[in-house]
């Protein structure tokens, strides 16, 4: 399949980097504004065409796919486009910088019977994919909640706020493990540095099953945390990113709740066992999420991360946002199929 990337700045070079080590990409077409980051690309691969002119990478008739990653605010009109020319779609987190221009894509795409996936990494790592299994088999139990780190002295964007950036990472890892969206979300954030764009924010997540969620993202901290705790009615999880070794541990620890015999005399106990961390599979995410990209165009079949699960997402940005400005109020979020 001959593929195109739009958009070489930090992120596009890894797809590039990626589509050249899978062997179902055959031929490489690479595209962005701007000429020295081309340049830089061409000496590495130098079989591949480059393009200045996005239309003009678009016009090539083999073409079979684009995979977009440029800033967000541009992925709607360049996806719109390949829609246009009746091309798969992988666009990058977050999917668009608004819910109805991700509804016009899903409906362009389905009448054009084509894919769109949408790039939430974090849904091909090991420790990720692992803690899905964990939850999934019931070993935490009942997940009562979930709480996500997710901070460093980080780029600060010039166009979109600290939300739109990390959070959903944080986003897509919860609801894919929870299987479900949130009913409710509360943020809290400032613009510490740049006006008008929030570099620190706290969101809290409602979901229907009783759980929820809290996720801390900043651009603005001391040091570089990506920690996450999931604690269940029976085990508690950590998974904690920035681990080179043991990435995910479960720990046997609880507390329990007697009902009591007579009245006023209930009784707690405390469980600490043992800490166990699971063996996890050694590959880089994003090598296996473009494959699952390209694997799902050569079998007609949906991505594993398509442009639903990017619009779900986009749509807790925007309650977010909502409650953001406007004091933490409490932004109920439509009702909405499962996730999974
Ligand atoms: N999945 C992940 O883990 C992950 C990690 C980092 C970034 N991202 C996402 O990747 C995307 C890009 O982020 P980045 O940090 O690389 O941004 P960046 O600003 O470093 O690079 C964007 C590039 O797009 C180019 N560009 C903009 N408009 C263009 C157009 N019309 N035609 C051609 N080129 C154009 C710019 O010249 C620039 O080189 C964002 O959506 C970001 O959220 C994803």
């Amino acid at each position: 399949m001959h593929i195109g990337v739009v958009g070489c700045g930090y992120w596009g070079p890894n797809l590039v980097r990626n589509l050249s080590e899978n062997r179902l990409c055959t031929r490489l077409s690479i595209c962005d504004l701007e000429t020295h980051k081309l340049e830089r690309l061409r000496l590495r691969y130098p079989a591949a065409s480059f393009f200045t002119d996005y239309a003009e990478m678009l016009a090539q008739p083999d073409l079979s796919a684009v995979m977009i990653a440029t800033p967000p605010a541009v992925h709607h009109p360049l996806a719109k486009q390949a829609l246009a020319r009746g091309l798969h779609l992988f666009v990058e987190k977050p999917f668009v910088a608004a819910s109805e221009q991700g509804e016009e894509l899903i409906r362009l795409a389905a009448e054009q019977g084509r894919s769109i996936a949408v790039g939430h990494t974090f849904l091909f790592s090991p420790p990720v994919v692992k803690t899905r299994e964990i939850v999934d088999r019931g070993e935490l139990g009942k997940v009562y909640y979930i709480s996500s780190t997710r901070v460093n002295l980080g780029l600060h964007q010039k166009d979109i706020s600290v939300v739109w950036d990390l959070a959903p990472h944080d986003l897509s890892m919860i609801m894919y493990w929870l299987g479900e969206v949130p009913v409710e979300v509360l943020a809290t954030g400032k613009d510490f540095v740049q006006p008008g764009i929030p570099d620190v924010a706290f969101i809290f997540l409602r979901f229907a099953s009783g759980a929820i969620a809290h996720i801390q993202v900043s651009w603005l901290a001391p040091s570089k945390l990506r920690r996450t705790t999931i604690v269940g009615s029976a085990k508690m999880l950590v998974y904690d990113d920035t681990e080179n070794l043991e990435q995910v541990k479960i720990y046997d620890k609880g507390v329990n709740y007697k009902d009591p015999d007579s009245f006023g005399e209930y009784q707690l106990s405390y469980r600490t066992g043992d800490i166990v961390s699971p063996r996890l599979e050694n590959y880089e995410p994003l090598a296996a999420e473009v494959n699952d990209f390209l694997t799902a165009i050569r079998d007609g079949r949906r991505p594993r991360t398509d442009g639903l699960d990017g619009l779900r997402v986009v749509r807790v940005l925007e309650a977010a946002e909502r409650s953001l400005s406007n004091s933490g109020h409490a932004e109920v979020i439509d009702d909405e199929p499962g996730v999974r």
